[in-house]
């Protein structure tokens, strides 16, 4: 039985093999130095997964899956730079460790790069393959410049909210399923019930990173928590937060996320993670979690698909679920 562990091995192997160094240095050294950290593989594995629910053979789908981390992990440098965010993997960010220049270029080499590994094997599908990765892409940047502008705007909704990181972060778990599908040839109405599960994994995903950012311990999530009070960031916390505060606190909370107060920036982490505890916002978020995670769960149970293959996808929705990094 093809478990989580074995696509896991798969992508690390995949990893393994690729030469990420080539000259000039200053721009691949980051390149090699960001992929080779690991971080969690999730894309990748979703997507040789996804290919194997539908009877693919996952060695037609390795640069695909290459191609999608790779992806990945050029918007975290970008995103790191975009967000001043000092750590990242429990390592420093890369526009930190060498400067902003070097992870824009960088980046944009690795965008570059990553069409480079989808277009190293061929598929009767590469055509539909090629163009979700790209409207994938486009979303991404779409949902990133939704984020950036909410650090100004003191009128976002949920509703917003909830938009922004289904374009941020979930249409690429998404689409990494629907690739793996695509590889595999998959029924049009089960790639469709695949995007969705994907879409709903990934909200919860989104509402889980936001969640450790107050909460989790710097030293397992391996980025620096606090951050997204910091950059003003209206995440699910604060937006939650403003729906169960009394008068007195929503002003409090309002001032504190008003774009550039003199205040000391640990104090206001301070303040507003008072502010959190007092209206008991943990559970509530964690409520919102767990709500994503069912709706992906009924969303794959409903995938007409061999139910052992399902597997993988359930196990790595279980260790998503309570993670802590
Ligand atoms: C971080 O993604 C960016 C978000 C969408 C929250 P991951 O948490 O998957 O990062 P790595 O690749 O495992 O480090
Ligand atoms: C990340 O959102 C989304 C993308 C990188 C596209 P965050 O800014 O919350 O991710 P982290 O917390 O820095 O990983
Ligand atoms: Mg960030
Ligand atoms: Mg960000
Ligand atoms: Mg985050």
């Amino acid at each position: 039985m093809k478990d989580l562990k074995y696509y896991l091995k798969e992508v690390e192997e995949i990893f393994a093999k690729e030469v990420f160094v080539a000259e000039p240095k200053e721009l691949y050294e980051p390149i090699e130095y960001t992929l080779r950290l690991g971080g969690k593989r999730i894309r990748p594995t979703l997507l040789l997964a996804a290919d194997a629910l539908f009877g693919g053979n996952i060695d037609e789908a390795k640069g695909a899956a290459l191609g999608i981390e790779t992806f990945h992990n050029f918007t975290l440098l970008h995103d790191d730079l975009m967000d001043r965010s000092p750590l990242r993997r429990g390592q420093p960010t890369v526009y930190c460790k060498w400067d902003e220049n070097t992870a824009i270029l960088s980046g944009d080499t690795m965008y570059a790069l990553a069409w480079r590994y989808f277009l190293r094997q061929p598929s009767p599908r590469l055509h539909a393959i090629l163009q979700c990765f790209n409207e994938t892409g486009i979303e991404v940047c779409e949902g990133q410049q939704k984020d950036m502008n909410f650090e100004r705007s003191s009128e976002v909704s949920i509703d917003d909210y909830m938009d922004m990181i289904r374009q941020k972060t979930a249409v690429l778990l998404a689409g990494a399923l629907k690739i793996g599908a695509l590889y595999a040839g998959a029924p049009d109405t089960e790639v469709e019930k695949l995007y969705s599960f994907g879409i709903h994994l990934g909200l919860a995903f989104q509402l889980q990173d936001d969640l450790l950012d107050g909460y989790g311990d710097t030293a397992v999530f391996g980025k620096k928590t606090g951050q997204d009070i910091r950059d003003n960031k209206k995440t699910y916390l604060p937006l939650r937060a403003l729906q169960l505060c009394n008068a007195a606190q929503q002003n409090e909370l309002q001032r504190l996320f008003a774009t550039k107060d003199n205040m000391d920036e640990e104090e206001k982490v301070r303040r507003v993670m008072a502010l959190y505890d007092e209206v008991g916002l943990k559970g509530e978020v964690e409520k919102a979690i767990a709500d994503e995670f069912q709706k992906a769960a009924r969303t794959l149970d409903d995938i007409q698909a061999d139910e052992p293959l399902k597997l993988p996808l359930r196990e790595l929705m279980d260790t998503l679920n309570g993670r802590k990094k």
